[in-house]
């Protein structure tokens, strides 16, 4: 089996964040979120894998990824020159594929269990594709699926009057057949080439899709709060204190990984879960989780902060309670002499609440 990860799309909801780079590349729990999708391939012992990349930075995926022998995978990656949709994404990767049964994994998509199990099953079935569903709170944002008893009826895109609560998630198990399909496919209301289109026609043209449920948790992370909220699912499961310095005057407590050669320091206290990089300068005076994940080169001096998440060089000096943010690479806060007085250089669509 092959692996394709999608990696394009403008991002738009996440603006500021995704002017400098794609979105799949934004750190959850310190790791980039298309990171999970490919580990889990790993895990599956899906190891060739495809990536789609955009025309959003797609030179930062590939130095990120390289050939993928730094994650024990080879990667081919495929330029899609506009999002067009999932569906058209796929259709690029026809000859990667050439015969082979294959999963497309969407790069914003995080899925707690892993494809294992999955995997299997799939591999194992004689269907032309598998999709997994969960229940949500609000169908309307996803593809949902209509069930007849245990079977699919049907597949629709972000309905307004949703006949389930059941999202398709963005995992798609599937085989060559799909190619024929999507060449038969029109663009959709918002102009794309819809999978949802493409698995619905698959299913009335005569061939079985199969469907699981996911267990454990599974997270779109479409908005500046769904990547909160996963940050959060991931800090969950994180393991316990590793190597660090840590001043007589400072304390950590709970589940918290922190990174080689970082200090925390005079009068700072870490509550887990939290996650902390290399070469961080924590203090003083800092109150730092729960929930935070916080980048390499991070240096944090007299703030609060929690559920939140502070990328790589950022530098915040301010005596402020900072909570549910996300500060981008390289940003910088600090206390201004005058305190009526605040000073910004800010990035198109940021956004301040004081
Ligand atoms: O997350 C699950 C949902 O993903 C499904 O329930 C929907 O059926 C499916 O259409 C999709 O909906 P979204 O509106 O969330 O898709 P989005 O446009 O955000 O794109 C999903 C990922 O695929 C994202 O990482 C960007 C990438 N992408 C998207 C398009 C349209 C591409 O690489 N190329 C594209 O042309």
């Amino acid at each position: 089996m092959k692996g394709i990860i999608l990696h394009g799309g403008h991002g738009t909801r996440l603006r500021p964040l995704t002017h400098t780079g794609p979105k799949q590349l934004l750190p959850i729990g310190n790791k980039p979120m298309s990171q999970y999708a490919l580990e889990d391939f790993k895990e599956a012992g899906i190891t060739d894998i495809g990536i789609i990349i955009g025309d959003v930075y797609p030179e930062k995926v590939k130095g990120f990824y390289g050939d993928g022998s730094k994650f024990g995978v080879k990667i081919t990656y495929i330029y899609q020159d506009k999002p067009a949709g999932i569906s058209h994404a796929i259709r690029l990767c026809k000859d990667f594929i050439g015969n082979d049964r294959f999963v497309v994994y969407l790069g914003d998509n995080i899925l707690r269990k892993g494809l294992v199990d999955y995997t299997k099953k799939f591999q194992n079935s004689s269907a032309e594709a598998m999709i997994l569903l969960c229940e949500v709170d609000d169908p309307t944002r996803f593809g949902v699926a209509e069930l007849d008893g245990t079977k699919i009826k049907k597949i629709i895109e972000k309905p307004k009057n949703p006949p389930s609560n059941l999202a398709v998630i963005g995992i798609y198990f599937l085989t060559p057949k799909i190619f024929d399909i999507i060449d038969k496919l029109k663009p959709s209301w918002r102009g794309e080439l819809e999978i949802t289109d493409a698995l619905d026609l698959l299913m009335n043209s005569g061939n079985t899709i199969e469907h699981d449920t996911v267990t454990g948790w599974w997270k779109d992370t479409g908005t500046p709060e769904d990547i909160l909220h996963a940050n959060q699912l991931v800090l969950d499961s994180i393991g316990t204190p590793n190597q660090f310095v840590i001043s007589h005057d400072s304390e950590v407590r709970g589940n918290i990984v922190i990174g080689k050669n970082t200090t925390i320091s005079r009068d700072s206290f870490v509550t887990g879960p939290a996650i902390i990089g290399d070469n961080c300068t924590i203090g003083p005076a800092v109150r730092l989780g729960p929930y935070a994940s916080v980048g390499n080169n991070v240096t944090l001096k007299k703030c609060d902060i929690e559920n939140s998440i502070i990328m790589e060089g950022a530098k915040i000096d301010a005596k402020i309670h900072l909570v549910d943010s996300i500060i981008a690479h390289q940003s910088e806060i600090e206390d201004h002499t005058h305190p009526k007085k605040h000073q910004f250089l800010l990035g198109e669509r940021s956004q301040i609440r004081l």
